[in-house]
């Protein structure tokens, strides 16, 4: 049996839902926080920080909430270092079985100016705000802001004195995302030497990603010694974000052998929380971002695909599975070869032998060279061209033409095939896409939501292919459509109509997983 002793064990502190929350933009809704914060605690992150409770009614709410719900994290609440903050702090977090005050304070010269305050008042009002969270609970966080543009002994007389005073954990942030790996870890290193009773605490890293270096410097500085990661799902936070807490965790994981410290963190739920805080936070994954991108287990060339076929380790350092996807993605292209159509057809329900490969291959060339990624909707035409594939699609878009402009209204006029019969209407709306998406809805009336509508450029320049993905749920089953187009309103109509065919197949089955290979990498965008 293995076990994990205190130093070996970094714990996981969240902060989407306060410095996440913070991103221009990343509102959350009551309830989102609330599932956040379920999710969080599930996959096992030690402390979540929920909010700034006395920044407003909603954040308070939002906290306690939390807090009550809260079954293994640790739910900490964000207080200036004043008693107001710490005691609004507290009536929030008291609710949780482990609650945290977390109060700080800016001790760099550029925030001393701001709050006019000497080194030695300053050093006063850390003792005293400190010592009164740490009546109300044994659990207290503090932080100097801006610690890294500290003079380095002002720096280790603050931290003793809120150490002395009862904080529990000392946090050292680099706010404006400044400081280098070697820097970071220095110092830690410092702070742990040189401050009398340092050993008796946990030190924390908050980094900022203003340079990219995020990541590499809350790693230099457990490496340094400290034991807890301040980070947010997706990397989300003020400017250019935190630390995102999947790449940390899964390089803990991936470097083992080079950084042998433990999370408690059930990396398969990475995925899945990384999308959902996509959704609700408005922020779309980029699609080459560390771990959880759309592009992060891709690969397109011959040579990678042909290597992944026969060894995964030959191009991919963790598996798909480790963070939850279903598996690795070889999006064809013209790169692609012969291998990857055929196990990408396999996978599509299409086992091919080796003259019609042949066949389908050289169309599959063909289109390839004119598209920039061959989608599954591209070889399902494809196949059906070829005599290969069934059409098991009940509704197809066979004629779409909408006015837009400045003039309203907008409308569509739209044909779709319906088990085989045409049927025509035209609607208006507020849009071309939203005419459009009426008009589907007039033809075929479902009580399906749609959850999300993103569009994206695959190629550049006006002739730019567009990717539409459309997201519907219907009593909880949630399927995603895809299409690209060169017009973007009919890749849309038959993004939505793709997801609907999805949905009636997913009606037909009612197997609540079935859809989980499409949402894999569409829905993280
Ligand atoms: O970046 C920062 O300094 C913070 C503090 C409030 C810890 O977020
Ligand atoms: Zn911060």
């Amino acid at each position: 049996m293995t076990t994990t002793s205190k130093q070996d064990r970094v714990l996981i502190f969240d902060t989407t839902l306060r410095d996440g929350e913070q991103s221009p933009g990343a509102t959350m809704s009551h309830n989102e926080k609330l599932e956040i914060a379920a999710m969080l605690d599930e996959m096992g992150v030690d402390i979540i920080e929920a909010g700034f409770p006395i920044a407003s009614e909603g954040d308070f709410e939002a906290v306690s909430d939390i807090a009550k719900a809260s079954k293994n994290s640790v739910i900490c609440g964000l207080a200036r270092a004043n008693f107001k903050d710490i005691d609004r702090c507290w009536e929030a977090v008291k609710h949780a079985a482990q609650p945290r005050i977390h109060t700080f304070i800016g001790t760099s010269p550029l925030h001393r100016d701001i709050t006019a305050l000497s080194m030695d008042a300053m050093a006063d009002q850390i003792h005293e705000t400190v010592s009164h969270a740490r009546n109300l609970t044994d659990n207290v966080q503090w932080s100097p802001m801006d610690a890294i543009r500290t003079e380095h002994d002002y720096l280790c007389r603050v931290v003793e004195i809120a150490i002395k005073a009862g904080a529990t954990t000392i946090n050292i942030p680099d706010t404006v995302g400044y400081t280098i790996p070697r820097e970071s870890a220095d110092i830690i290193r410092m702070l742990l030497e040189r401050v009398p009773g340092a050993d008796d605490v946990i030190f924390a890293t908050h980094c900022h990603n203003d340079l990219g270096m995020a990541t590499a410097n809350a790693l230099a500085a457990v490496e340094a010694g400290a034991r807890q990661i301040e980070c947010t799902i997706n990397g989300l936070g003020e400017r250019a974000g935190n630390t995102a807490l999947e790449e940390v965790v899964m390089a803990l994981k991936v470097r083992h052998d080079v950084m042998p410290y433990d999370t408690g963190i059930d990396t398969t739920k990475i995925m899945g929380i990384s999308r959902r805080v996509s959704q609700v936070s408005g922020f779309p994954v980029q699609f080459n971002k560390a771990i959880v991108g759309k592009n992060a287990f891709a690969h397109e060339s011959g040579i990678h695909q042909d290597g992944m076929l026969k060894n995964k380790e030959t191009f991919e350092i963790m598996r798909p599975q480790d963070i939850g996807l279903s598996g690795t993605s070889l999006p064809l292209g013209k790169h692609s070869g012969r291998a990857a159509l055929r196990a990408k057809l396999e996978d599509m329900g299409y086992p091919m032998a080796d003259n019609q490969l042949k066949d389908v291959f050289v169309r599959f060339k063909d289109l390839a060279d004119r598209k920039k990624e061959v989608f599954d909707d591209d070889l399902i035409a494809l196949l059906r061209d070829a005599g290969a594939a069934d059409q098991n699609e009940r509704i197809k878009v066979k004629f779409l033409r909408v006015i837009c402009g400045t003039e309203a209204p907008q409308s569509a006029d739209l044909t779709l095939e319906v088990d085989g019969v045409d049927k025509q209407i035209t609607c208006q709306g507020d849009g071309p896409v939203d005419a459009t998406f009426k008009a589907i809805k007039e033809i075929f009336p479902t009580t399906a939501r749609l959850q999300l509508y993103q569009v994206h450029a695959v190629t550049e320049g006006t002739d730019a292919q567009a990717t539409v993905s459309v997201r519907l749920e219907e009593d909880g089953k949630i399927v995603t459509g895809q299409s690209s187009d060169t017009d973007t309103v009919v890749a849309s109509a038959k993004a939505y109509v793709n997801a609907m065919n999805r949905l009636l197949v997913r009606r037909e089955k009612s197997a609540p997983d079935s859809d989980v290979k499409t949402v894999k990498y569409t829905d993280t965008v």
